[in-house]
């Protein structure tokens, strides 16, 4: 578990790296590519020595036998989490992404509108597009260093013909850790205005010490039959590429649509993934994650208080994720001025116009690096901005 280790990714089919200059202009020789949100450590152990297992066996057919995997997932979500996810309820997708395709395809149709509080996930938006969905953009209150939600505002907005809500929790960008009284909140919302609440819990296993993640399924018992709930191993990991998640469901009409829009989906199950997220959902991937994420808090640290020393620049404060999101509105600089000097200082980051409504002057930034690559990123960005200094 050396976590400072420097290793080469460049050539190896990372999208981080090897789509970084396509993607940014910035060549990934001289470049710091803090965007795509995965790691830049190798995963646990535990999870190698399943692949190597898979390997040394040497022959890749159709995955079965799903219930190992089953066991890991309720052993997971119990002793992590503190609730025991419904066997029969949990359904194995191709990723999150896949399993929100779903979900849109089971509930709406097309034109029917899909409530997301932006800036958000830029899959989100994208995605209930592209399904010819109408992304309703609720947008959330910058308030010190952190976002809140703004249900007032969110009534006004709400016309009737909306069918579902997707919640991102913890949230990225932005790094919020939900508290049990915002997401009661969410909650009522979906009540009152009968929507089907697609919780996405991806970063739940990456709460920063000090803060806990509220299960959506422990907020609040009469939400059962309008609540779909995703999680995965795939971000807590580094298992991005094994195209894995869950979708689980406790309402027994929801499983059936569910299990309806999975069947005409015509996918299978991803043995990689599910053999490396099954290794994962164990006693010893459980103690990777707790040195995991003391080293991501030192790099949040180093990065919120560096970045913060600028004046003009504000990390909102990572209580979970490992995405810090960066606020260049008090610089009074255009984005198209800002992303030119993160780009000239060979910084590839995501551009917070991408993640919806309340983006515009903002920039993502991904920590789950070294520790020598965030000090440089807070070298670098001194330099950037340093007029404002
Ligand atoms: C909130 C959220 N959901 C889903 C995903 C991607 O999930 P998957 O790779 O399983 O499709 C990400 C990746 O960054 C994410 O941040």
């Amino acid at each position: 578990m050396n976590f400072d280790q420097i290793i080469e990714r460049r050539g190896t089919h990372s999208a981080k790296w090897d789509n970084m200059e396509a993607f940014s202009g910035i060549s990934p020789d001289e470049g710091i590519p803090m965007w795509v949100a995965d790691m830049e450590f190798r995963a646990p152990e535990v999870v190698q020595r399943a692949l190597q297992k898979m390997v040394d066996h040497g022959i890749y057919g159709y995955y079965g036998g799903n219930d190992s995997y089953l066991d890991a997932v309720q052993w997971w979500a119990e002793n992590r989490h503190g609730w025991l996810p419904p066997r029969e309820g949990i359904y194995v997708t191709n990723g999150i992404v896949n399993g929100l395709q779903l979900c849109l395809q089971a509930w709406t149709k097309p034109g029917d509108g899909v409530v997301i509080f932006t800036p958000v996930y830029h899959v989100f938006p994208r995605l209930i597009r592209a399904q010819e969905r109408v992304a309703v953009e609720c947008a959330l209150v910058q308030r010190g260093d952190r976002y809140e939600m703004d249900f007032d505002t969110y009534e006004s907005q709400m016309t009737g013909n909306e069918k579902m809500l997707v919640l991102c929790s913890p949230h990225n960008p932005g790094g919020r850790v939900w508290s049990p009284e915002e997401l009661q909140q969410v909650a009522d919302f979906a009540k009152r205005h009968d929507l089907i609440l697609v919780s996405d819990e991806i970063h739940c296993d990456l709460t920063l010490p000090g803060h806990t993640h509220t299960a959506m399924t422990r907020v609040d018992p009469s939400i059962m039959d309008r609540l779909v709930m995703m999680t995965s191993a795939t971000k807590t990991f580094n298992l991005a590429g094994g195209h894995v998640g869950n979708v689980i469901i406790c309402d027994e009409k929801l499983r059936r649509d569910f299990a309806k829009a999975l069947a005409s989906f015509g996918g299978s199950q991803n043995s990689f993934g599910q053999v490396m997220s099954e290794a994962a959902y164990s006693p010893e991937g459980a103690e990777w994650l707790d040195a995991l994420l003391v080293y991501l808090a030192e790099n949040a640290r180093i990065f919120e208080e560096g970045v913060n020393a600028i004046p003009g620049l504000q990390v909102q404060h990572l209580e979970g994720t490992y995405l810090a999101w960066v606020d260049f509105s008090g610089t009074g600089m255009t984005p198209e001025e800002v992303r030119t000097r993160i780009k000239d200082a060979g910084i590839a980051v995501n551009d917070g116009i991408s993640f919806g409504k309340g983006g515009e002057d903002y920039q993502r930034f991904n920590l789950a690096t070294q520790k020598v690559r965030v000090e440089e990123v807070v070298r670098r960005m001194r330099a950037a901005f340093s007029d404002l200094q």
